[in-house]
């Protein structure tokens, strides 16, 4: 297994949208990257991010100490699987895979290869989510008990994404961050009620209603629409002792309103400019690998989540709703 230090080497696979952020990331932490990637653009994007370009996975994988995979949901799997042969640890985007037997393997891959392995679920490191979440925890709305959560945007020009083979489809490629954080805040999801409305040039948009064992309920919406649909998320998360409230079009973006008598009401987060998402989540998986502690995200929730997705996808196919429990293919 890799010994990974400060000076760690991270080999980052793609050079499309999202390599974009984790090589900023990387290089504002102080680390080593290369790129590798299959469209040609390796050595520009390197030479943008201050990494080396690599010709071959081999040879990126035979450099790096880390590799952190920024390809397509579909080919995922195989780079997991090579990197952890060779004893990297492994950072891989979310969704894992498309379906839970590949995402299975590759967490089993690592654990035979004794690396580590962690998703790319960074609304967990949004400063808002973050920051809910924690007041959520300290008991701040008292029991959780209907959550709303929100997120639009327009639809990836990139062709994979619209092809649910490739992408999973919306839910488990963009809603999946939502299915993530109400289980971060809600616990386990008993089943899944969903329906997809839209697509065919309108936009698609993906309704989910969740049950917690805990007997809380999640509704969440998510969308890809027009091309200059602006990106924006919201959520409310109600609980026996009040309401947290986030919009991300709106200062403060995320509000406490007490429903005690003497509750305090108002901002619960500076709108400071902190840093990015992409490199407080880097920031974390690197201390796990150098023997730090365990990152607020693994690869078995982004497996919990992904299992959420596909429910609420059987659930768009059959009318019904569907338990998690049940995607085990
Ligand atoms: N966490 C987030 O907020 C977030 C945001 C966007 C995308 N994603 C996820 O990140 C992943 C990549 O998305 P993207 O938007 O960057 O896609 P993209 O299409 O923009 O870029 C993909 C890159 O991977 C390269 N590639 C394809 N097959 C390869 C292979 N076999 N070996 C090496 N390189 C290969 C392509 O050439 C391209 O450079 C997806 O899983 C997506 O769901 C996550």
């Amino acid at each position: 297994m890799t010994d990974v230090t400060k000076t760690a080497t991270v080999g980052v696979v793609g050079a499309g949208g999202i390599a974009h952020p984790h090589l900023q990331a990387w290089r504002e932490l102080g680390f080593r990257a290369l790129v590798y990637s299959t469209d040609g653009q390796a050595p520009a994007v390197a030479s943008r991010h201050g990494a080396r370009a690599c010709d071959t996975l081999q040879e990126l994988i035979d450099g790096c100490d880390i590799v952190d995979v920024c390809t397509p949901t579909f080919v995922h799997e195989s780079i997991v699987l090579a990197a952890a042969a060779a004893g990297r640890h492994v950072i891989c985007e979310k969704p894992l895979s498309v379906n839970h037997a590949s995402a299975a393997r590759m967490i089993a891959a690592c654990r035979v290869a004794d690396v580590q392995i962690y998703p790319g679920q960074v609304v967990r490191y949004f400063p808002a989510y973050a920051a809910a979440r924690a007041a959520v925890d300290s008991g701040r709305i008292g029991r959780p008990a209907v959550l709303r959560l929100t997120r639009r945007g327009a639809t990836p020009v990139q062709q994979w994404f619209s092809d649910p083979v490739l992408s999973g489809g919306l839910l488990v490629d963009q809603m999946i961050h939502d299915f993530d954080f109400a289980r971060w805040v809600a616990g386990e999801v008993a089943s899944v009620y969903a329906k997809l409305v839209g697509g065919n040039g309108s936009p698609l948009i993906g309704l989910a209603v969740l049950t917690h064992t805990s007997g809380a309920l999640s509704h969440l919406v998510g969308g890809w629409g027009r091309p200059d649909e602006r990106f924006r998320t919201s959520f409310s998360l109600a609980g026996d002792g009040g309401l947290i409230r986030h919009s991300s079009t709106d200062r403060p973006a995320l509000t406490f309103d007490g429903f005690g008598p003497v509750a305090g009401e108002g901002a619960l987060l500076p709108d400071t400019g902190a840093h990015s998402p992409y490199q407080s989540e880097l920031a974390e998986f690197a201390a796990a690998f150098a023997g730090g502690r365990t990152p607020r995200v693994t690869a078995q929730d982004s497996l919990a989540a992904l299992d959420i997705a596909l429910a609420a996808t059987q659930s768009i196919r059959t009318g019904r709703p569907v338990a998690p429990a049940e995607m085990t293919r």
